[in-house]
Parts: C-alpha cells; structure tokens; sequence
C-alpha cells in the first residue's frame, strides 16, 4: 500500500494518449471486463508502471470505457491496470467521434502514411473545418486535463497524432511544466503534407512546436518533420528533435510466449498447417497486423498469389497464417479493406486448395495467444508495409521464432532503419517483387536463416520499451523547459 494520502497530489511524470493501457467491455447485465491494450504505443509506455508519482490521461473511447468512468470519476481502478494510475477523460461522444475518427484517423494517419488514393480525397471542405473544431476541443481538453494534475515542474510527455495541439495548449495553460510529444507514426515529406490547408498545417506544427522536446522513430520523420517545418513555419525554433527506436521486450515475450495458453494454440496451428506431400512439415509464411491500409495486406496476399503461380513447386508445401485484425471499424474504407481482405483469401483458397491443402489461413479474431503461436513456428515473416512509423511485428518475431525466421521486410517500414541489413527487403507496391522475396526467404539455407535471424533479434531488442521510456523521460528532464529561454 502506498503511504501516500488520499487527497490528490500533483503527479511528477504524466503520459498523455488517445488510447489509454486498458479499455472496458460492457456486458448485458452491467458488468465491466476490462482488457489491456495492445500496439507499440501501449508496450512502450507500460514501463511507467506503477508508479505513485505518475499519471496516465486517456480518453473513453467506448460505451465500456463511458460507463467505467461514470463508476469510478475517471481514477479507474488500479486493479484494472496493472497498478498505474490512470485518468480516463470523458469528452462528448460526438466531439470524440469527429476528432478520433474524422481527423486523427481519417486525415492526420491518411496524410503521414501518404495513404489518399482516390480522386475525392481527401476533401477539405467545410465539414472538415467542423471535424477540426472538434479535434481543437479534444486536444484543449487533454490539456485542461494534464494542467490540473500536473505537480509544479512536472514532465509531461504526449503522444501522437491525436494530440498534436496538446503541447501548444498546455505551455498556455502551465508555463512550469516540461513537455514531449512523441510521433509514432512516420511523418510524410513536405510534398505531401502540403496538401494540408496552409492554415491547419501551421497549427499542427506550431501546436507540436510548444513541446520542449518532440520524439520520432527514425531519422527519417525527423528529418521530415524538419523540413515541413522549414517550409511551412520557419523552422523548428528552439524545440529539441531526438530519435528513440522503440524496440521489442524480449523478456516479457519470451516468457509470455512460453505459456500452456500458448503452446496449446500452437498445437493447433501445426494440425491446421498439416505436412507436405513428403511428410515433412509445411512452411509458414506468417503475418500478423490489424486489418489497416498502410499494413497493405492484400498486396501481401497477391505475392503469396504470385509465388503460388509462378512456384509451382510450392503448392502443397506452404501455408501463409494471415493474422488480420479488424480495427477501426467505424470508418467504411476499413470496412471494405476488411472485407476485401476476407474475399481474397477466398479466392487464393478456391483457385489453389485441394483436399488436403488450405493456402492462406486467415484469422481474424484478435488472439494474442494465438499470434504468439504463430510467431514461433514463423519459417517466414511477411511486413510489407506501404509506411509504417515503426512496425514491432518486425522486431518481435525474430525474437521468438523457434528455427529462425527469413524476414521480408518493407523498405517503408521505420523498423527498416535497424532491420534492413539483415532482412530481405521489399518495395511494398511490388507483387512480382515481393512474390520473389518470399519464395528467397522460403529458399534460404538453415544456418543463413538462423545467422540472420539472431541478428535480427540483437537488433530488435537493442532499445527495450522500458529503456526506450526512461531515455525520454530523462533528456526531457534535462531541458531546459523554454520559459526560462524566453
Ligand atoms: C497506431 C497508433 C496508435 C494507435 C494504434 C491502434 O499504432 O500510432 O496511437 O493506438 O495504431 O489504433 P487505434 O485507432 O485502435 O487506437
């Protein structure tokens, strides 16, 4: 037990997220089931941990989640999230909607993963001005929310796309308080992100620009981020940019991968993948991903296509365990992804399967457990992101594959950066390309597959999220915060 008093006290260290380390599933009769998320985000900031002199400030992103804050006040229950303190902000339902869903994920993902394809979007009419009014009050709110908790000199440390206001409100709000703002999203270059109106572009980096300190990925976003600013607000001013590569938790991984729940999925997976016409076991192409543009799954399923027809000799010899999430299901172009995804799988199915052969096995049903499984018994891991800020299913399955594991990895992808050396690297948009990639990577050499993989892992694991925390929270403490500059 703490020995801390009941009355409130200014927190030293507070994270701010859309997405906070837990979220609530509301059952019929009123019970409340609360589920720890997932993502890097989550598993970079969980080395918070409990402690008492640290807050978490998210927001209610569902019914669950509304219903657990009309229980607790919005102090959740530290029986719910692992000790951490968090508060959970209850903003209007529609102005969540209109800033979560109409800007963060429809525009500001769209724009940094250079995803706009149609000749209608995107749109900049008025009811995106709407939409931005409403991610204005959304971010004011986190503000309002992170000042009234925030002990005097505390560092506050803001993360991603949702929240790129916060760092301008709050140095308004509480000049004392040193602040961060980290992206975990690539960054797109000027040519794109000046499709942006000039006057929103401003303010998203001007409301960036009042952190102390903003943190990116790579290099690659940071140098990004600097030039969008030189172009469109005359530079970064006397914001500090640093670059943490948030890396895989070996230690939690390795365990967590080694449990009954595991192994059993595990079994079950090698019944379903089913042996060769020689009797061996049949290779794996894996991928796990929410089910999301930028992860470009269905180019991934016309490789495997592709290596199908033009391999002949892999038909009956590998199965590709498709792991896609559904995710952001309240937006139709996700809906029409999902199920374009579903569709192709079909067809790879009827155009190739025979009796005792099922090609591509899609599980859609979000099963860590399972993933976990899958990662194991990866011969091949599939990442062919069109962009991707990091991507942690890179550096996690090297981690844990139990014969090593070919890498075909997205030039796109950040974890590039730190992977590419000992990855087979792919341009995301090519099929041919990525189809010869997979059928390299299923050709590979044992020991060349085991050489590359422990590489791989070193590489993965070398800044683990409890390091990758602290180094942040450590070089925002030592700068010195811009009111004294001022
Ligand atoms: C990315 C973002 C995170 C986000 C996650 C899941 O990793 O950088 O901020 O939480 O996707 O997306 P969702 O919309 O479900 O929060």
């Amino acid at each position: 037990m703490s020995e801390r008093s009941a009355a409130p006290v200014g927190a030293e260290v507070l994270v701010a997220s859309n997405r906070g380390p837990v979220s609530y599933g509301l059952a019929e009769d009123g019970t409340l089931t609360a589920k720890r998320g997932g993502g890097g985000l989550v598993s970079g900031l969980s080395a918070i941990g409990p402690d008492a002199d640290a807050v978490w400030v998210c927001a209610a992103l569902g019914e669950g989640d509304r219903e657990a804050v009309r229980r607790t006040g919005g102090a959740l229950d530290p029986a719910d999230t692992g000790g951490q303190r968090v508060r959970m902000l209850d903003i209007p339902a529609e102005v969540q909607a209109a800033a979560y869903n109409g800007i963060a994920n429809s525009v500001l993902w769209f724009v940094h993963h250079m995803l706009y394809q149609t000749p209608l979007e995107p749109a900049f009419d008025a009811e995106f001005r709407d939409r931005w009014a409403a991610y204005e009050s959304y971010n004011r709110a986190f503000a309002r929310a992170l000042a009234d908790e925030a002990a005097e000199g505390a560092a506050v440390l803001v993360q991603d796309y949702h929240l790129s206001l916060v760092p301008g409100v709050l140095r308004e709000l509480r000049p004392d308080v040193r602040i961060a703002h980290f992206s975990h999203t690539p960054w797109a270059p000027p040519e794109y992100f000046r499709i942006l109106p000039d006057d929103i572009a401003g303010q998203l980096l001007r409301g960036m620009l009042g952190a102390d300190r903003l943190g990116f990925l790579t290099h690659r976003w940071a140098d990004a981020f600097r030039a969008c600013c030189a172009e469109a607000v005359g530079g970064i001013g006397d914001t500090v940019i640093g670059v943490h590569g948030l890396g895989a938790d070996a230690g939690f991984l390795r365990e967590r991968s080694g449990r009954p729940d595991v192994d059993e999925r595990l079994a079950a997976l090698r019944e379903q993948i089913g042996t060769a016409p020689d009797g061996t076991p049949r290779r794996t192409v894996v991928r796990v991903d929410r089910t999301e543009l930028s992860k470009n799954i269905v180019r991934g399923l016309l490789a495997y296509r592709e290596l199908l027809a033009d391999r002949p000799e892999w038909r009956e010899r590998v199965v590709h365990l498709a792991f896609a999430y559904p995710s952001r299901q309240d937006l139709a172009v996700y809906r029409e992804y999902t199920a374009e995804v579903g569709r192709l799988a079909e067809e790879i199915n009827a155009e190739y399967g025979t009796d005792r052969w099922q090609p591509v096995v899609l599980h859609v049903k979000d099963d860590f457990a399972r993933s976990l499984a899958a990662y194991r018994l990866a011969d091949v891991a599939l990442v062919n992101p069109i962009r991707d800020g990091m991507n942690l299913v890179a550096k996690e399955i090297p981690v844990i594959s139990e014969q090593g594991c070919a890498l075909v990895l997205s030039r796109e992808a950040g974890a590039h950066e730190e992977l590419g050396d000992a990855a087979l690297t792919v341009n995301p948009y090519d099929i041919v390309g990525t189809a010869r990639a997979l059928d390299a990577a299923l050709s590979m050499e044992a020991g060349e597959r085991r050489e590359r993989t422990a590489r791989l892992a070193a590489a993965a694991t070398a800044l683990p999220p409890a390091q990758w925390f602290l180094d942040q929270l450590q070089a925002l403490r030592e700068t010195t915060p811009k009111r004294a500059t001022s």
